[in-house]
Parts: structure tokens; C-alpha cells; sequence
């Protein structure tokens, strides 16, 4: 029988939020332990570890994954961006804001994958309506807030975009970002 010490390992270089990672890992770790334990970065959470919960969701390339479901050596030369980016975009910073503003938190521990979700809605998604808006974040569980007010902020960072606060930012697809 196998035991962790027999398993194969591989180097991966990875960016992260704009820094290069370059580290040692187990062929079978997972990308949210990768970040959580190789790189210090707690800000995604792991809750189902089976692709349900959404808690682990970051950007691979510019595309929301499940960090839980894709391996650290599938991301090597590739880039991942956490909700705790030292720069985060202004769309990033609103949806922070708008979740504080709405009460859309309260444990938090859901909160690092809603808000990678709702970006990636808000830059692809600028025309959603409310009903949309839910149906997109349904994939990501919270245990506290009943949805109401995170839908809420996620819609009032669409209202915010539709109004020309976000003009000046581009929105990078997700082949620009892999170019
Ligand atoms: S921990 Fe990845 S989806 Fe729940
Ligand atoms: S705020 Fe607690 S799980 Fe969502």
C-alpha cells in the first residue's frame, strides 16, 4: 500500500496574484491546498472538497475553478488570482464594499469564493438581472445570510457598472490573460 511519502512529486511555477510561485508538490495535492499550504494564502476556503460548496473557487487563467477539484500540477505555468490579490481590480474592491455595505457576510467563510464568482458575473454578465444573478451564484453555498443581500450587493455592483463607474477598466478575457 501506498502511503503520502510514496507519492510522486513534480515542480510547478505558478503565478499567483501576480507572483511567481515555484515549489515542490505532491502529483495529487489539490490547487486550494496548494495555495493554503505551499503558498500561505488563506483567503480561499475548502469546505466540500467535492466541487459542491464553491468555498474554493479562484481564477485559473482569468476563468473561475474549483480549487478543489483542480490539481496544483495542472496549474504549473499558469496564472490563479485569490480574493486576497494585494491589487484587486475596482470591480473586486466594489464587490468587497458592497458586500460589507449589504451585510452580505457573516461568518465570511463562504465570502472569498461568492466574490471571485460574482466578479467573474459582473465582467461577463454586465446586463444580468436579479433572477440571473441567482442563478449564477447558486453554486456557491452560505450557511448565514439567506442570499438575499448578497444578491443584493452583487446587483448593486451591476447597477454601479451600467452607470460607467467601471469604464476605464477593461475587462481582460480569458485568452488575453493566457496570451
Ligand atoms: S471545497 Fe471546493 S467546491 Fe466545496
Ligand atoms: S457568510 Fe457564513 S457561510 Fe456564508
Amino acid at each position: 500500500m501506498n502511503t503520502p511519502t510514496d507519492s510522486p512529486k513534480r515542480r510547478v511555477r505558478v503565478e499567483v496574484n501576480g507572483t511567481p510561485i515555484v515549489r515542490e508538490v505532491e502529483c495529487r495535492k489539490h490547487l486550494i491546498d496548494f495555495l493554503r499550504e505551499d503558498c500561505g494564502m488563506k483567503g480561499s476556503h475548502l469546505g466540500c472538497e467535492h466541487g459542491v460548496c464553491g468555498a474554493c473557487t479562484v481564477r485559473l487563467d482569468g476563468q473561475i475553478v474549483r480549487g478543489c477539484l483542480v490539481l496544483a500540477a495542472q496549474a504549473d505555468g499558469h496564472r490563479v488570482d485569490t480574493v486576497e490579490t494585494s491589487t484587486p481590480s475596482k470591480r473586486l474592491k466594489a464587490l468587497q464594499d458592497a458586500f460589507v455595505e449589504h451585510n452580505a457576510l457573516q461568518c465570511g467563510y463562504c465570502t472569498p469564493g461568492m466574490l471571485m464568482a460574482a466578479l467573474e458575473l459582473v465582467e461577463q454578465k454586465p446586463d444580468a438581472d436579479r433572477t440571473q444573478v441567482r442563478e449564477w451564484m447558486s453554486g456557491n453555498y452560505c450557511r448565514c445570510t439567506g442570499y438575499h443581500a448578497i444578491v443584493d450587493a452583487v446587483c448593486a455592483v451591476l447597477e454601479q457598472q451600467r452607470a460607467g463607474r467601471f469604464a476605464d477598466e477593461p475587462v481582460a478575457s480569458a485568452d488575453e490573460v493566457r496570451a
